[in-house]
């Protein structure tokens, strides 16, 4: 009793500043989560950023669609990585730092980790906390020399690396053909940047997509499970439970299509009625089959993916593909 008085004064400063600091970063994120909705809605066409697909409740969604039959880039991105995995640990080398952007449920990095068992450390970015810290803890257990560090952020934006790697040999991995959720000159400033992150002697694995008959990618984005579509409506539900909005999610329909002119998978909800929505204290009205756009997921040649990094601070190191050539893997050397 008295031991546990003594002690107080100790760490009782302790815990409030903890809980302050947390609460900030919370208020932040919400607040530019707010903005970002209202602006998206304000504009025409309407249009919202898939960064917010991401809650935990999104996350968990994704790993099903990955599973879903017509969903075929993750089976195709798995099997390039276990059979080329001897092949990519060489290029990565021992004592490098790996920094995985966006790493969700940890599941490909697997299938490297296994070849890699000199590496210096493996630093998970992910814009969803809680699924991060049950990844990495579970990831952790299963390879206990494994330094791994959860790091909350958002990748789209700039962010400082963990102490742990700031000093030895970096290498980025990006698999998921993510790179496609960005426009091309955002997907070349991504690049830029993160070359600038990973530095000189640095790498970086990136998981592309590739140009393919539109009735095989319109599929994978239109699984006949509905997966794909109540992750789409899992944003206007997101949108209501942190925003206090009241979004029917029923009263929009999910559609992706194909654009053979821009590269581009296109995903929309559709307003199905003439309605008005309302997210904290302003309203939105939607016609009739109006959409909100909310995803684009672009798909390059390799000739293109080649271009695209040629303009960044990358030059070409190797690129795989897999049996079907529906997908690849290059490996980018920072210049
Ligand atoms: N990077 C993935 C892709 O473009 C993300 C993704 C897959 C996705 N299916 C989705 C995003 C459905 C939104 C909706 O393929």
């Amino acid at each position: 009793m008295t031991d546990v008085i003594d002690r107080s004064p100790d760490f009782a400063p302790l815990a409030p500043a903890l809980a302050v600091a947390r609460t900030r970063a919370d208020d932040a994120a919400h607040t530019l989560f707010y903005s970002d909705v209202v602006a998206g809605l304000s504009a025409t066409p309407k249009a919202l950023p898939c960064k917010y697909f991401y809650d935990e409740r999104g996350s968990q969604l994704f790993e099903a669609i990955v599973r879903t039959p017509e969903y075929y880039p993750t089976r195709a991105e798995i099997e390039i990585l276990t059979i080329n995995a001897q092949e990519i640990a060489a290029l990565v080398g021992p004592f490098a730092h790996l920094i995985e952007f966006g790493s969700g449920s940890s599941h490909k990095i697997r299938l490297l980790l296994k070849s890699m068992p000199e590496l210096a450390s493996y630093i998970a970015v992910d814009i969803s906390q809680d699924y991060l810290t049950k990844a990495t803890k579970m990831l952790s257990r299963e390879f206990p020399d494994l330094p791994v560090v959860p790091l909350c952020a958002d990748f789209t934006q700039p962010f400082a690396l963990p102490r742990v790697a700031r000093q030895g040999r970096r290498v980025g991995f990006f698999p998921g053909s993510t790179i496609g959720n960005f426009a091309p000159e955002e997907a070349a400033s991504f690049l830029e940047q993160t070359a600038r992150l990973l530095g000189s002697g640095g790498g970086m694995l990136v998981g592309v997509d590739l140009k393919k008959d539109s009735i095989v990618l319109e599929a994978a984005y239109n699984d006949r499970a509905g997966i794909t579509a109540a992750f789409n409506r899992n944003l206007l539900q997101r949108i209501n439970r942190e925003l206090s909005a009241n979004f029917d999610p029923e009263a929009f329909n999910h559609r992706a299509i194909y654009n053979a002119g821009e590269g581009r998978i296109e995903m929309y909800l559709g307003s199905r009625v003439e309605q008005s929505v309302h997210v904290g204290d302003r309203s939105f009205t939607f016609g009739r089959g109006e959409s909100i756009h909310t995803e684009n997921s672009y798909k390059y040649s390799l000739a293109e993916f080649h271009a695209l990094t040629h303009s960044t601070g990358f030059t070409h190191g190797q690129v795989w593909i897999d049996r079907r050539r529906l997908f690849s893997l290059h490996y980018l050397v920072v210049r």
